[in-house]
C-alpha cells in the first residue's frame, strides 16, 4: 500500500502555494463541475476539484501535480466546506498525491494477479531508470509508488503513468516506455501485445465469435 502523508506545512510551502487561486481556464472547469449538483450541495464536487486543483498544480511545477495543504484549504474556501473534510478526501484516494511528484508517476501494480505475472520484473525495470519508491527522481523526470489492483488484471501486469494505462507489459516493454516518455514521445498504451486489441482471450475469442467485428443482436437465436 502506497505511503500516505501529508506535505509538512512550512514558510516556503506557504510562500509558493498561499495565493493559489484557479486560472480562468481551471476555474471554469471547476464552475462546470459544480453545476453539476443541486444548489446548497456544491460540496458534493470536492473530488473533482481536488482533481482540478492538482492538475492546475501539475501544470505549474510541469510534473503530475499534487496537492499542497494551502491549495487544499482553497478547494475548501471554494466549496465553503471545513477543510478536515477536503483533507480527508485527498488522503483516502491514492489519485491525489500529497506530496511532490516527477513529471511522470509510475504506478506499478503489484496485487496478486500482476505478481503472478511478473510485476517484480516491471518494478525492477523502473528501478533500473534510476527510480526509487516514493521519490522524486534527481532528473525530476519520475516518482515511483506500488499500488493495489487498478483493474486491468485480465492484461497483467500493468503500470499507470499519469492518465494513461499500460498493460501486458514485459521488463522490456516497460523500459521501452521509460525510454520513450523521457524522450519525449507518446508511446502507445493499453496492451503492449502485438494482435492483442484489448483484455480479449489470448489466442482469439471462444465465444460470441459474432461480436468480434460489429455489434451482432443473438436474441434471434436464443
Ligand atoms: S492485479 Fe494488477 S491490475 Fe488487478
Amino acid at each position: 500500500m502506497a505511503d500516505r502523508h501529508l506535505e509538512p506545512d512550512t514558510q516556503e510551502l506557504r510562500a509558493r502555494w498561499g495565493g493559489f487561486a484557479f486560472t480562468p481556464e481551471w476555474e471554469a472547469k471547476a464552475r462546470a463541475e459544480i453545476a453539476k449538483y443541486p444548489d446548497g450541495r456544491q460540496r458534493s464536487a470536492v473530488m473533482a476539484l481536488l482533481d482540478i486543483a492538482q492538475r492546475q498544480v501539475g501544470e505549474e511545477t510541469a510534473t503530475q501535480g499534487w496537492l499542497p495543504i494551502p491549495v487544499m484549504e482553497y478547494v475548501a474556501r471554494y466549496l465553503d466546506m471545513p477543510v478536515i473534510r477536503v483533507v480527508e478526501v485527498a488522503s483516502f484516494y491514492t489519485m491525489y498525491n500529497l506530496v511532490p511528484v516527477g513529471r511522470f508517476h509510475v504506478q506499478v501494480c503489484r496485487t496478486t494477479p500482476c505478481w503472478l505475472r511478473g510485476s517484480d520484473d516491471i518494478l525492477k525495470a523502473c528501478k533500473a531508470k534510476g527510480m526509487k519508491k516514493g521519490e522524486v527522481s534527481a532528473d525530476g523526470l519520475w516518482t515511483l509508488t506500488e499500488v493495489e489492483c487498478m483493474g486491468n488484471c485480465a492484461s497483467a501486469p500493468m503500470f499507470q503513468i499519469n492518465d494513461d494505462n499500460y498493460e501486458d507489459l514485459t521488463a522490456e516493454s516497460a523500459a521501452r516506455i521509460l525510454d520513450e516518455l523521457a524522450a519525449g514521445g507518446t508511446p502507445k498504451t493499453g496492451t503492449q501485445l502485438s494482435g492483442r486489441h484489448t483484455v480479449e482471450t489470448l489466442g482469439g475469442p471462444t465465444n460470441l465469435t459474432a461480436m468480434v467485428d460489429a455489434n451482432h443482436d443473438y436474441r434471434g437465436e436464443w
